[in-house]
């Protein structure tokens, strides 16, 4: 059933607005549309489960979400990687409550059916005595997320059992994803990923993360202040941004001089090697260069590479962060830390009190981001915003000062790469994807790009 601010005409009075880059406001708080959002995009999308060191050893688990589809995900006898719905098959309860541990079965807290982990049931309480010889425990094992798949260690699953491959879903960030995680032969976690709910959109917050460094330069302005930024407005808007297929991007942004403000964004000399080893030319070009990379996967996961700390003490690592929709103005954010296995120890902790100190609940940065998504929902419910347009349209005018901007076509990375920052080239590519995805079957005729 199409409700009624999801009718046809509303859906190409949309893309209209949309094509002259506007978004009308009230999609980010609007109920129908966020059901429509979790059915028609979260239902077939990949969504990121978590890193495959999470889940080192035999019997390792951890419990995760796809939105509202509670997952256990764990690690074989024989070492695989599997993800069963985490719901028991007796009378629904959640199966497993912890974050992550290790098992060699999951009780059931409720009646205590117990599953192994391949998701099978192999117990039931006085079996024999209730259930008789005929129960065949072979037709009652956890059910499994149709598609899992990993990249670079990165473990996504997938509702939809037709959806592309991975691998091809992410197409050409895989070049930049083999940069952020494969540079030095491979990442790790460390700690538990930090969780928190915020008032906001998802659409917003995903947004806020992989498309507008632009906000940096405001929102962060206490960075400025306290010595850790540069005082030039534009310092995030130098370099590129990348649009790829999917709505997937990366900003690589660099420095005024296009060169490095230190090589490989402050790594320890003695990893160098290993980049050289593990990256095209093209990629330790772009990794030489780079102070910060931030982007997305689309849907919902962002990620983050930059260089903290103040002079002499620079370091880098990864935070990837998931946003998992609660509701139209309600996002739980999930938010791991990553770093190479190969970097020094003292330089892996001495990283992860800097993350700590910047994203996450404790996080300045963090704090300044969280603030603003508040008030995006709070300010978007009115009876004026049905008719209020946001503003995307710097791809197509004139911006700050930079003429009118054209893909650079000596970026040695694939996707369509604009040679600023601050432009709206990913976040216009993101919210088409959202308005074709979300009206995808609807219609005879589907809105298309
Ligand atoms: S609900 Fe799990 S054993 Fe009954
Ligand atoms: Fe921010």
């Amino acid at each position: 059933m199409i409700k009624k601010t999801l009718d046809e005409r509303a859906f190409h009075l949309l893309k209209e607005k949309m094509d002259e880059g506007l978004l009308p406001q009230w999609v980010l708080t609007d109920p129908d549309i966020y059901d429509l959002e979790i059915e028609k995009i979260y239902g077939h999308s990949w969504q990121f489960l978590g890193h495959e060191t999470e889940i080192k050893d035999p019997g390792s688990y951890v419990t995760r979400w796809m939105v509202n589809d509670p997952v256990l995900l764990v690690r074989t006898r024989e070492g695989e990687i599997k993800a069963f719905l985490n719901s028991c098959t007796h009378r629904g309860t959640q199966l497993c409550t912890a974050d992550r541990g290790n098992k060699k079965t999951f009780t059931c807290p409720y009646h205590g059916w117990s599953y192994n982990l391949n998701g099978e049931l192999v117990g039931i309480v006085a079996g024999n005595k209730v259930y008789g010889e005929e129960m065949d425990k072979s037709e009652w094992g956890l059910r499994p997320i149709p598609q899992v798949e990993m990249y670079q260690g990165m473990i996504f699953g997938n509702l939809d059992k037709n959806a592309e491959p991975l691998e091809d879903y992410l197409g050409e960030m895989k070049w930049y994803l083999d940069i952020l995680l494969g540079r030095s032969g491979g990442m790790e976690v460390r700690g538990l990923p930090q969780r928190w709910v915020a008032k906001a959109n998802w659409k917003a917050t995903a947004e806020n993360f992989a498309a507008d460094p632009y906000h940096v330069q405001t929102t962060h302005r206490s960075t400025v202040e306290m010595g850790i930024s540069p005082e030039d407005p534009l310092y995030a808007g130098y370099g590129h941004q990348v649009v790829m297929k999917n709505a997937h991007g990366i900003n690589v942004i660099t420095s005024k001089t296009g060169k490095a403000r230190v090589p490989f964004q402050g790594m320890p000399e003695s990893m160098w090697p290993l980049f050289e080893k593990h990256l095209t030319p093209e990629q330790l070009e772009v990794q030489s260069k780079v102070t910060v990379f931030v982007g997305g996967v689309y849907p919902n996961l962002s990620f983050v590479s930059p260089i903290h700390g103040t002079e002499g003490h620079l370091h880098n690592y990864l935070n990837f962060r998931m946003w998992r929709p609660l509701g139209p103005d309600k996002v739980e954010v999930w938010c791991w830390f990553l770093i190479d296995k190969a970097a020094p120890e003292e330089y892996k902790e001495a990283t992860y009190r800097g993350y700590l100190g910047s994203f996450g609940p404790s996080g300045t940065l963090e704090q300044d981001d969280t603030e603003t998504w508040a008030r995006i929902v709070e300010v978007s419910k009115g009876l004026m915003m049905r008719d209020k347009e946001l503003n995307y349209n710097s791809v197509s005018n004139y911006l700050m000062g930079y003429s009118h901007v054209e893909p650079d076509e000596n970026f040695p990375g694939p996707g369509t790469a604009y040679p600023t920052t601050y432009i709206d080239a990913l976040s216009r590519r993101m919210h088409e994807q959202w308005l074709e995805l979300i009206s995808k079957g609807l219609f005879k005729e589907e809105v298309k790009q």
